[in-house]
């Protein structure tokens, strides 16, 4: 464990190196590639575009003198994974997932936002770094300063159990797909999920907090709620473009806050 690479060492898959990246611990990882640019903007309006390969789409911002890697990871858990083991080889330590998520519980609304404090294995890429048994746990400190930053914000946001599944159709329970067809261990999940006290469904976290867990890397994660699954099957991105900036000042406020308390000021 701890393989660090050289200094100017392009990784692979991120085309990224420390050099590029200024040794930051600190990573933003939306999935859509197209969110990058605006997240890191939002963060520092002179951010800069790094590389661009595959799905991973990378800008660097600086909060104040700390710099910020924001990259994509695309959808699901596969390429989560890689992004993971490229960026610790970087040196990065804090990850945060910022993302949107399907809402299965009544009292969430479009537009709210859900801070993962854990999050359920239903995907394939955290099995090969740990067994079932072992926990998608949220790293505690960084958490905590995702949620009070978020608190600081707005009033309309929970903090609770995510599930994080290989596919947006069958996984979720979703009918409304080409062939209509669930398969038989995915029926009735949902109602089982929700009964479980499970707040969200999507695709990215289990594998970034199981894999960050296994790593001693610390990772949280933060997303807009773009459909309520008792409400409709179609995401509704009306209330998306104000919750995405109410996660990106939480997630700046928190990398603030982090930097203090760990005196990794520059
Ligand atoms: N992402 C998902 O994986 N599911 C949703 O319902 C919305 C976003």
């Amino acid at each position: 464990m701890g393989n660090i690479v050289s200094k100017n060492q392009v990784l692979y898959h991120v085309a990224l190196s420390r050099e590029m990246i200024k040794d930051t611990e600190y990573a933003v990882l939306p999935g859509d590639p197209g969110r990058v640019e605006m997240i890191a903007k939002q963060m520092d309006e002179n951010a800069i575009h790094l590389a661009t390969n595959r799905e991973y789409t990378s800008y660097l911002a600086y909060l104040g003198k700390t710099p910020v890697l924001v990259c994509s990871t695309g959808m699901g858990a596969p390429s989560v994974g890689i992004a993971i083991e490229e960026f610790a080889m970087l040196g990065i330590k804090n990850f945060i997932r910022l993302g949107t998520c399907g809402a299965i519980q009544d009292h969430i609304d479009v537009g709210d936002i859900i801070i993962t404090s854990a999050a359920v294995r239903l995907e394939g890429t955290s099995v090969h770094y740990a067994p079932l048994e072992y926990p998608a746990v949220a790293n505690f400190a960084l958490t905590q300063k995702l949620v009070t930053a978020t608190q600081n914000l707005t009033s309309d946001f929970h903090v609770g159990i995510t599930a994080s599944s290989d596919t947006f159709f069958p996984g979720q329970e979703r009918y409304d797909s080409y062939s209509g067809y669930v398969r038989k261990h995915f029926q009735g999940s949902m109602a089982e999920w929700q009964n479980l006290n499970v707040l969200n469904f999507e695709m990215e976290a289990a594998p970034l907090l199981t894999i960050c867990s296994v790593f001693k890397l610390n990772a949280a994660c933060i997303c807009a709620a773009i459909v309520n699954r008792n409400k409709s099957e179609i995401p509704d991105k009306s209330k998306y473009d104000e919750s995405m900036k109410k996660c990106i000042k939480a997630i700046a406020g928190a990398i603030e806050s982090d930097v203090l308390a760990n005196k990794r000021i520059k």
